[in-house]
C-alpha cells in the first residue's frame, strides 16, 4: 500500500503512524537520510593526515578519514570481500584499514591494497574491488556533509538561511573557527528520531520539562521562552528552524549574558574579541551563539552540538558534544563544562528531555486520537523583515517549517 503523505501531514496536525511505522521508517532512509545533505561530523575530528573516525549516516557505518594529501572522505565502513566491518576503533591515525575476516587491506582513500594468499585470484591487483565512498560530501564552516545522492541540490543550496547561522557560531571564535574536539557523547532513545527533532524546535516545552532545573540553578533560560518573552521562533526555509533569543539578550545587552556569565569572568576573550572586532564586538557578544535546528539532523543549542542519527522507527541515538572556540582557552573550559552539566550522562537538561521522547513513543503505542497537533501560533504567526515566517518563542512554527519539507522531500522521493 502506498503511503498518501499529502494526507498524513497536514498543516496543523500530523498522523501518529509517521512514528510508528517500519514501513514509514524504510521510505525515510530511502527518500531523506540517503539522499539528502545529513551531518557527519566536523573536519577538527580529522585534523592530521592519516586521522579517521568512525561516524554513522542513519544505519550505515561510515568512516571520515583525512588522506595523505589532506582531503577529507567519507567511505563506506564494509569490506569489498564478504561485508565485514574493515574498522573497528573509534578514532585513530593510519594510512590504511585491514578487515580482520581475511585480511584485505585498503588504502584510507578506499582503493583495495593487497589480500592475503593472492593466487586463489589469479595473483596481485587483480580485483577492481574498493571501499565504497559516500558519493558527494561537501563542507561548511568545518562541519562535514554527507549526501548519497550522485545529483542533487548542493549543501549551500540544501543550507539556505541556515548556513548564516553556522557563520554566526564560528564568528564567536577570535579566530572564525569552531572545532569538535572535546569528543562525543552517545545517548540511546526509544524514541522515533523526529520527536527529537521536534523538540529541538520546541520552546513550549522548557518551563515544564526543564522547570525544577531552572528553579535549583537560578537558571535565566525559562523565562527566554515564556508567554512575556521578545525571542521568536523562526522558519528558515528548507525544514531548518531557530529559536532566536536575540531579541531578549539585546534587550538585557550584557556581553556574555547569553552564556548565563559576565564579561568579568572571561577577560582574555572579551578582550580579543574588541580588539579583534572593534565596535561590532558588542553587538557579537551581546548576542552570543545560535539555536538551531538543521534539517535533518544537526542542532546547534548554543554551547552544545547535537547530531541525531536514527537507527530503527523507534530507537534514535543522539551524539553530542561540546562546542570549542579556535583561540579562547578560556570559554572553551566553561564551554565544556556546560555542555557536559546540561547534556551529560548525569547532566539537567538532556535527560529530561529523553524521558519526554521516550514516553511520547510509548504513549502514540495507543491509536486514538490519532493525530498529534501542531498548531499553536498559527493565528498570530508574521513575516520578518527578511521574509521569513516567525512565530512566538513558544510556537510551533518550526516544526511546522520541519514537516513542510519532510512531505516535500517524501513526495519527491515517491515520484522518483
Ligand atoms: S570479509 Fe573482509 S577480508 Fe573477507
Ligand atoms: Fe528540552
Amino acid at each position: 500500500m502506498t503511503v498518501q503523505y499529502s494526507e498524513l501531514i497536514q498543516p496543523e496536525r500530523v498522523h501518529g503512524s509517521l512514528y510508528t511505522d517500519p514501513s514509514i521508517f524504510a521510505e525515510e532512509l530511502e527518500r531523506i537520510w540517503y539522499r539528502t545533505w545529513v551531518c557527519v561530523g566536523h573536519v577538527s575530528e580529522v585534523a592530521r593526515p592519516g586521522d579517521y573516525v568512525r561516524k554513522n549516516v542513519a544505519a550505515q557505518d561510515v568512516i571520515m578519514t583525512r588522506s595523505a594529501d589532506g582531503e577529507v572522505g567519507l567511505l563506506l565502513n564494509r569490506c569489498a570481500h564478504r561485508g565485514n566491518l574493515v574498522c573497528e576503533d573509534r578514532r585513530g591515525n593510519s594510512s590504511s584499514f585491514r578487515c580482520p575476516y581475511h585480511g584485505w587491506t585498503y588504502r584510507n582513500t578506499g582503493e583495495l591494497l593487497g589480500y592475503p594468499y593472492n593466487q586463489g585470484y589469479g595473483g596481485k591487483n587483480k580485483l577492481e574491488l574498493g571501499l565504497g565512498r559516500v558519493p558527494r560530501v561537501d563542507i561548511y564552516q568545518g562541519f562535514v556533509f554527507a549526501s548519497f545522492a550522485a545529483e542533487g541540490p548542493t549543501l549551500k543550496e540544501h543550507l539556505g538561511a541556515a548556513a548564516g547561522e553556522l557563520d554566526r557560531l564560528a564568528r564567536l571564535s577570535p579566530e572564525g573557527e569552531v572545532e569538535l574536539t572535546a569528543g562525543w557523547l552517545r545517548h540511546r532513545a526509544k524514541a522515533n528520531w523526529k520527536l527529537l527533532v521536534e523538540n529541538e524546535t520546541d520552546g513550549y516545552h522548557p518551563q515544564f520539562v526543564h522547570g525544577s532545573v531552572f528553579s535549583v540553578t537560578g537558571s535565566p533560560i525559562g523565562a527566554l521562552y515564556s508567554d512575556k518573552s521578545t525571542a521568536v521562533t523562526r522558519d528558515l526555509g528548507g525544514g531548518h528552524s531557530e529559536n532566536d533569543l536575540r531579541p531578549e539578550f539585546r534587550r538585557a545587552a550584557r556581553p556574555m549574558g547569553w552564556f548565563g556569565t559576565s564579561e568579568a569572568r572571561v577577560p582574555d576573550y572579551v578582550a580579543k574579541m574588541r580588539a579583534l572586532h572593534g565596535e561590532q564586538a558588542e553587538e557579537i557578544l551581546i548576542e552570543g551563539a545560535p539555536h538551531v535546528m538543521v534539517f535533518p539532523n544537526l542542532f546547534i543549542a548554543e554551547i552544545s552540538v547535537f547530531t541525531i542519527q536514527p537507527t530503527a522507527v523507534d530507537e534514535t541515538v543522539q551524539n553530542v558534544t561540546a562546542v570549542q572556540l579556535k583561540g579562547a582557552p578560556e570559554m572553551n573550559r566553561r564551554l565544556l563544562s556546560q555542555c557536559v552539566g546540561s547534556v551529560g550522562p548525569a547532566g539537567m537538561l538532556l535527560a529530561d528531555d529523553s524521558e519526554m521522547y521516550e514516553r511520547n513513543q510509548r504513549g502514540m503505542a495507543a491509536r486514538r486520537p490519532e493525530w498529534l497537533d501542531i498548531r499553536r501560533g498559527v493565528g498570530r504567526e508574521r513575516i520578518d523583515e527578511n521574509g521569513f515566517r516567525i512565530g512566538a518563542a513558544n510556537d510551533e512554527t518550526g516544526m511546522r517549517g520541519f514537516w513542510a519539507h519532510y512531505r516535500g522531500l517524501m513526495e519527491e522521493g515517491a515520484a522518483q
